[in-house]
Order: structure tokens, then C-alpha cells, then sequence
């Protein structure tokens, strides 16, 4: 069943029931003011860091589920009926119903008793601020009497402090209302200079800024006092819960529609001016009532969003694709894309299974992120690896995680993960690939923030490789730390006391468990380190970087094959993990996913006999399964992974993420085929009929779908934010249709399913347009290929050095 369908042309998907099975969400803001928005107009809003700047309420685990959000309410004052328009949390039943989730907006439309309504929510590009215009239409025959709210509840800055310290907090919040705007002040008479305001296009009925007045005692968001009694009652508030309401009275003749905007927003003042009149303890709002001004206006507020719909009409124009299959083109060309900004400013931090308050910005996550990333905002992918690059320790090593608002490496979460410092090298690559902007390796950049520690970006990737090769095992493989890709393979931390974080427990000493995917990204990101110091003349540094590479590629056939398919890891017992020895986790997705990507094994056979493996044990119709069997007990040796019960999450549940190194796999060993069945197994638009059992929104991928060990085989989790966005983009562009970006220029090397005619691509590449036609004569990978109609050696086209910006190339697979 479908709740709804994809609107391909506006690039939206539209809801069409309210009660999807789960909160179906967007994203608003793409560059410092951010927000999560349901279908029914529930989530929250902050300012860079969803922990530290949380501006807006949101109940997370809540019943009803999403609870807490941007709520209008209408009301027909001469019936005294109100409703929500968004359907929550009054949960009227409306005549109609339509959310669109687009490109960084979403517009929620709805009619009652002959009044129609919609409110578009977005947050205009360069601001710090939301929009909502929200439109009414009279569809009656006679003049209607509305009164409209619209209301939020604001957040004490710490989403943290503000969910568990309300002995101070119920004392100390603070608010002014001036000129019908209201400013939402806690704190800022002493450490803060920050402030939110919430605004009305119209002159108000009323407003109310304590939660008890607007809904009254014992009551919740769904029957508001106030709205209710088509009053509000101007209350200024003094602790406990500040929020902020308008109230607009609106006449409308029969078929009259009226526009009120609504804007909420966050302002910094400089330090030395935060009151107005100096000495005074009034907001200093000098600075932010033009801004104010400004987007009140309906005409700004629409110029605004046409703003944003050219930058996102440009971001999605770099590349698109279409092929036979309408879920790779709606995935390519819009979806996924689109989850891919998310992913990489928002890493793992705030979602509906993400509250924000748990996890900044993971070092191995953005690393990961730039893959989807980097082709759509290079710069901001510039800046990105550099902060990622400030948080490394001297030692090479990284912390697992920093605040975005402090770029700071976060200790709770510790360190100690030993992949991370490897992810740097795979992000940095894939900049330099896109770009070609080798200056960013002359960056110089901090350890651990420190100031007087610089170095230039590149000794960063150098101390990355070392840290690998300064910790190795008994067998000559990494040492795995306290995990590797997989966090909930803790093979040092030995835990048996509940509630012990298995992140950042040790109990032994880290010099015995060994991981064979560590050995393999590390061949990979090797790899890519030495192309990179071959083409800068550094050519006995590449040299030595082959030279580790092809040890471990050594020690991953002695040490990391088990017959059949490759090994996972070796325990603190130097126990195999992975091995068809093992009784349960006998075969593992991650080790060789990473070894067929990395191209280990591709001419011993080996690469083949583990896809095939893979294919066999883990491979289901919902997508591939993490290892098999799943763990039915807890293995203390193991760490968190067996902490899951059968078929969810590490143990044995589809981790979308790595599905792609799979597919990535199969297009090394030239099969088209099986590569785009993987991908379209997970593709959520090709799930799309299935939303009952999915039940998250087929427009994103989810980070998990329960494994077939798991009760609710097919069900997914943990939607939006994942290293799945990412991956699954670049295995889909850069290795199913092979339009891949290289050192040298674009490759384009298809491996596509054999019954596909071929396909056609844009794609802009170092300001130069690139018309990619593929067209299938045999059944084979081979390719042949002109650009402007001369037939070139090889598959990487040069970028042209005489001023063509645009350029025609066709290829022949036979
Ligand atoms: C999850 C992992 C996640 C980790 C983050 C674990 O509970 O299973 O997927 O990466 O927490 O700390
Ligand atoms: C989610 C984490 O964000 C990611 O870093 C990790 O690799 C996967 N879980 C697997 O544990």
C-alpha cells in the first residue's frame, strides 16, 4: 500500500494520508539554520548544532509518535469548530490532504468545512530564519469568520539541559514582545547573545507566550484552551515553559484567500551591544528588525523561495541521468542527491531516530558523506575536510566525533575507532578528484585544534596511513581499536555490566584483535594516497605506500581467506571471526563488500568466490544481511553487535550502508546484472508499494531493514541519516553507470544491467558539461568512446584545455 506518490516534475513527494506509518520527514535549511519537519507539521528548529542552539520543543518517543512541531490551528468563529490544518495534533478528519516534501520546503495543504488552507514552510537561503506563509481560502458560499494561530514552543538552547535540569530551567525563561514580534530571551541576560524571535505578517488578536495560558491547565496541544476560546491572552512569561503564539482574524468573503506569514528566527548580536538602550536589559533588536521586515512581506518571502528552488535546480543539474529504470532516474536525479546534502550537514545528528543530542558530526560519517556530496558544493566540501582534518590527533588517530558549533572533537564519545584516521584519505581523494584543487593539500591544518600544531593537509593523510601501520596484530593485520566501520564489533571491551556504553569501554590492552576490513580499507585508501603522491612528483613516497598495500593485500590471502569468502576479524583470543568455523557469524558483508571494492582478489578468483558467497548466505529480497547466522546470544568477546536480537541492526539486519561495496564488487567482476538488482532491493522509490512493511519514506534510504531473522522481515529503521545516502550514489554513478571521477579527468566505464538499450547523462565536471550517451551494442562491459565525435584510447576523457565547455561523448558497449 502507497500513502502517497512521487511527483517527479516538482520534485516532490506527496503525502496524501496523514497517518503515514511513521513521521515522514523533511529537512529545511541547507546551511546554518536547519529543521526537521513531519508530514503533519511536527519537528523542531536550530542553529548549526541541533544540541547546543536547539530553538523549538520536539518530544522525542512520544505518544502519539512526533509530538512537539509548527502548529497552526484554524478556527470558524462562528461555529466555534477548530481544527489543525496539518491534521496534528488535532487529528481532524479533513476532507483533503496533500504534504509536499520537496527540495527544501514542504507544503502542507488541507481543507475543513469548506476552509482551505496551505502553509508552506522553508528557510530562505543566507538566513538564519524559517518561513511559513500560510494561505486560506474561503471555498463557501457565504463570508466565513476565521480565526488563524499559529504557535511553537521554544527550546532553552540545550536540548539536553532543557530535557532533564527543570529545577533551574522552570525559572528561567524570558521573553519580550515588541511590536507584536516575539523574542524569546532565556539566558540572554548573562552568558548568551543570542536570541529567537517568532513574527506575524498581520497586526494580531493576540498572542501568548506561556505554554499553561495557551493550553490551559491538563491540557494538550490537540484542544488548546485558548484556541478553543478563539482568545488569546497576551501573557508574558516568566520561567516555565516560554512559547509563542499569534492569533490573525481573518474575513473572507465567499472564494476570498488571504496570505499570513509567519516567521521564526534566530539572531547573534555583537557582544558589547546586546541592549538597547546600553545599561538597559531590552533585547538590542536594531539589527534584526529589517530582516524581520523584510521576509513579512509576502512578495520577499516568494522571491525567496524561487531562490531557493534555482539553487536547488543548480545543485541537481550537475548530474542527471536517465535510463530504462524510473527509480535509478527519480533516485539519481532528485531523491538521493537531495539526502545526500542532508547527510552531509547534518552527519548523524538530528533525525527522528537522531535527537540531536547524542552525536555531532562523525569523522568516519562526513568522510563517508563527501562521496554523494562533493560534486554539488565543492566548496563547502573544502571547508568540511579541513575542520574533519583539525579534529585529528597528532598521533593520526581521531576522534570519533565533533560538535559542529564548536568544531571541537567531542571526548564523551572518545576515540580509538581505527578506520577513522583511513576515511580521511577516501574523503580527501574524492575532493581532489571532483576538483582538481590540489592546494587544499597545502592547507595548513591543526591537531586537535591545537593552535601552533599546523601542517599541511597532506602530513594529516601521511599520519593517517601510519596510524594504521603503527598498530598492528599477531597475524600483521590492523589492530582493530575500539571498532572499525562496524561500531558494534567491540572486541575489546569485554562488557557485562548493563548500561556500560560499548563505544567507548575498553578492558584490554588492544594489541590482539585484528580486523581483515580495516586491512582492506587500507589497501584502498593506500592506494589512493599513492596516486595522489604519484601525480605530485613524489614518487618513492608512492612507491612505499604500494609497498604496504601489497603487504597487506599478502596478509588479507593468508591471514584474512577462509576458503570460500574472506574473514572478518580476529577476537582478543585471536579466534576467528567470519570463518565457516565460527558456529554463528560465520560470514560477514563488510570484509568482502571492502576486499571486491578494493579490488583485492580480482585475479585469483578469490573477489568471485566471496561475491558468490555473499550472494548465497546474505543476500535476501529486502537487500543484504550484515553476517550470517545472526548471533542468538550475547558473546561477551563481542561487544555490542550480539547485544541486538536476531535480523536488527549489526547483528544480521540489512545495513543499507554497505550494501553498495557489494554492488561496487560485482561491477569490478563485470556483472551488470546482479549490481543493479542489489541496488533497485533497496532503492526505497522501487519499495514504494510495499510502505506498509517498509514503513519509512520511500523517497530516503533508511539506514537498516530488519534481516530475515527478524520477526519483521523487510521493516525499515533509522531513515534519512546514513552513510547509505552516500554510498548508494556512488555506486550507482560512479560504478553501475560508471561515469567515475579520476585524478585525470572523467571515466566512463558502464557496467549495466544487460537488457538496458543504454542510457544518457549530464554531467558538469570542472565547469566543463559533459553529454554522455551510452548506447549497448553486445552483452560484454567493453567500451568505446569519441568525444566530439573523435574516437579516444581508453575510457578517461581529458578535460579539454582549449576553453570547450561543452562537450559530446558517446560510448559503444559491446
Ligand atoms: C549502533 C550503531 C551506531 C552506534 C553509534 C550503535 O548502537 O548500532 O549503528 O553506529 O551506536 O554510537
Ligand atoms: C552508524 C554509524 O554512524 C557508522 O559510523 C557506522 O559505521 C555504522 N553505524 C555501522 O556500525
Amino acid at each position: 500500500m502507497k500513502y502517497g506518490h512521487f511527483d517527479d516534475q516538482q520534485r516532490e513527494y506527496v503525502i496524501t494520508q496523514p497517518d503515514t506509518p511513521l513521521p515522514w520527514m523533511n529537512y529545511l535549511g541547507c546551511q546554518a539554520y536547519f529543521g526537521i519537519i513531519s508530514n503533519t507539521a511536527g519537528g523542531y528548529s536550530f542553529y548549526r548544532d541541533a544540541r547546543l542552539r536547539r530553538l523549538t520543543r520536539y518530544r522525542y518517543n512520544n505518544v502519539p509518535m512526533d509530538f512537539g512541531g509548527r502548529y497552526v490551528y484554524l478556527r470558524d468563529d462562528e461555529s466555534k469548530q477548530f481544527w489543525s490544518p496539518s491534521w496534528e495534533p488535532t487529528r481532524t478528519e479533513l476532507k483533503h490532504y496533500t504534504c509536499r516534501h520537496g527540495m527544501g520546503y514542504t507544503a502542507i495543504q488541507s481543507e475543513y468545512v469548506g476552509i482551505e488552507a496551505e502553509t508552506r514552510y522553508f528557510v530562505p537561503l543566507d538566513e538564519n530564519l524559517e518561513i511559513w506563509q500560510l494561505t486560506v481560502t474561503n471555498r463557501r458560499e457565504t463570508t466565513a469568520q476565521i480565526s488563524a494561530f499559529a504557535s511553537i514552543e521554544f527550546c532553552l538552547w540545550d536540548a539536553q539541559d532543557d530535557a532533564t535540569n527543570f529545577q533551574r530551567n522552570f525559572s528561567t525563561g524570558q521573553v519580550e514582545v515588541e511590536d507584536g514580534v516575539i523574542y524569546h530571551k532565556t539566558e540572554y541576560r548573562e552568558r548568551r547573545n543570542h536570541f529567537a524571535y517568532f513574527a506575524c505578517s498581520e497586526p494580531g488578536a493576540g498572542f501568548e507566550t506561556q505554554r499553561e495560558s495557551f493550553l490551559g491547565r491538563y491540557r494538550g496541544w490537540d484542544r488548546p484552551a485558548s484556541v478553543e476560546a478563539g482568545e488569546l491572552k497576551n501573557t508574558i512569561a516568566h520561567g516555565w515553559s516560554p512559547m509563542g503564539a499569534h492569533h490573525v482574524k481573518l474575513e473572507l468573503a465567499a472564494g476570498e484567500s488571504r496570505q499570513i506569514v509567519f516567521v521564526l528566527g534566530y539572531h547573534e548580536n555583537p557582544v558589547d551591544e546586546k541592549f538597547d538602550p546600553p545599561g538597559s536589559q531590552t533585547i538590542n533588536k536594531r539589527l534584526v528588525k529589517p530582516v524581520i521586515a523584510k521576509y513579512l512581506d509576502a512578495i520577499q518571502a516568494d522571491a525567496a523561495f524561487e531562490k531557493l528552488r534555482v539553487y536547488w535546480d543548480g545543485l541537481l543539474s550537475v548530474f542527471q541521468v536517465d535510463t530504462p529504470d524510473i527509480h535509478t532516474n527519480r533516485m539519481v536525479n532528485i531523491w538521493n542527491a537531495y539526502q545526500c546534502m542532508a547527510t552531509f550537514n547534518m552527519s548523524r545528528s538530528a533525525s527522528f531516530y537522531e535527537s540531536g543530542i547524542g552525536r555531532g558530526l562523525g569523522f568516519r560519517d562526513s568522510n563517508q558523506d563527501l562521496l554523494g556530496f562533493v560534486h554539488m558544493a565543492p566548496v563547502r566540501a573544502r571547508e568540511r575536510i579541513l575542520d574533519l582534518a583539525a579534529t585529528q590527533l597528532p598521533s593520526g588517530g581521531a576522534y570519533h566525533q565533533y560538535q559542529p558549533l564548536t568544531k571541537r572533537g567531542n571526548n564523551d564519545i572518545g576515540g580509538g575507532f581505527n578506520d577513522d584516521p583511513l576515511w580521511l584519505i577516501v574523503g580527501v581523494s574524492a575532493y581532489l578528484k571532483e576538483t582538481g584543487d590540489w592546494s587544499i593539500l597545502h592547507e595548513p591544518v591543526q591537531y586537535d585544534n591545537e593552535p601552533g600544531s599546523e601542517q599541511p593537509l597532506y602530513e594529516h593523510l601521511q599520519r593517517s596511513i601510519q596510524y594504521t601501520l603503527d598498530r598492528v596484530g599477531p597475524h600483521g593485520l590492523p589492530l582493530i581499536g575500539r571498532a572499525d566501520w562496524n561500531d558494534c564489533l567491540n572486541l575489546n571491551c569485554f562488557s557485562d555490566t548493563p548500561g556500560q556504553s560499548f563505544q567507548t569501554t575498553t578492558n584490554k590492552d588492544g594489541k590482539v584483535a585484528e580486523s581483515v576490513f580495516i586491512a582492506a580499507l587500507f589497501v584502498h585508501a593506500g592506494r589512493e594516497l599513492a596516486a595522489i603522491a604519484k601525480h605530485r612528483g613524489l614518487d618513492a613516497e608512492a612507491a612505499r605506500y604500494i609497498r604496504e598495500t601489497e603487504k597487506n593485500v599478502k596478509v588479507i590471502a593468508d591471514h584474512g581467506w577462509d576458503g570460500e569468502w574472506f574473514l572478518r576479524a580476529y577476537d582478543d583470543f585471536g579466534a576467528k571471526i567470519g570463518s565457516r568455523e565460527c558456529e554463528e557469524g560465520k560470514i560477514f558483508i563488510e570484509s568482502n563488500g571492502f576486499c571486491a571494492l578494493a579490488g583485492i582478489g580480482l585475479h585469483d578468483g578469490k573477489a568471485e568466490s566471496a561475491m558468490k558467497a555473499v550472494g548465497k548466505h546474505l543476500a535476501t529480497k529486502h537487500g543484504i544481511v550484515v553476517q550470517q547466522p545472526a548471533y542468538s546470544k550475547y558473546y561477551l568477546q563481542l561487544g555490542e553487535i550480539s547485544s541486538y536480537p536476531p535480523g536488527y541492526k549489526e547483528n544480521a539486519g540489512i545495513f543499507c550502508h554497505v550494501n553498495p561495496w557489494v554492488m561496487i564488487g560485482e561491477t569490478r567482476l563485470g556483472h551488470g546484472d546482479l549490481a543493479h538488482d542489489y541496488y533497485s532491493r533497496i532503492n526505497p522509490s522501487a519499495r514504494e508499494e510495499i510502505s506498509d512493511l517498509h514503513r519509512c519514506e520511500p523517497y530516503v534510504y533508511a539506514q537498516m531493514i530488519a534481516g530475515k531473522d527478524a520477526p519483521t522481515f523487510g521493516e525499515a529503521k533509522n531513515s534519512w541519516l546514513t552513510g547509505t545516502a552516500a554510498w548508494n550514489y556512488y555506486a550507482i554513478v560512479q560504478w553501475i553507470l560508471g561515469i567515475r571521477t579520476s585524478l585525470e579527468g572523467l571515466e566512463i566505464a558502464p557496467v549495466i544491467p544487460k537488457s538496458w538499450p543504454g542510457f544518457t547523462a549530464t554531467r558538469v565536471f570542472r565547469g566543463v558539461v559533459y553529454m554522455i550517451s551510452i548506447e549497448r551494442k553486445g552483452q560484454g562491459n567493453a567500451i568505446a568512446l569519441t568525444v566530439d565525435g573523435e574516437p579516444i584510447q581508453g575510457n578517461v576523457v581529458p578535460v579539454p584545455t582549449d576553453g570547450r565547455k561543452e562537450v559530446v561523448v558517446n560510448g559503444i558497449l559491446s
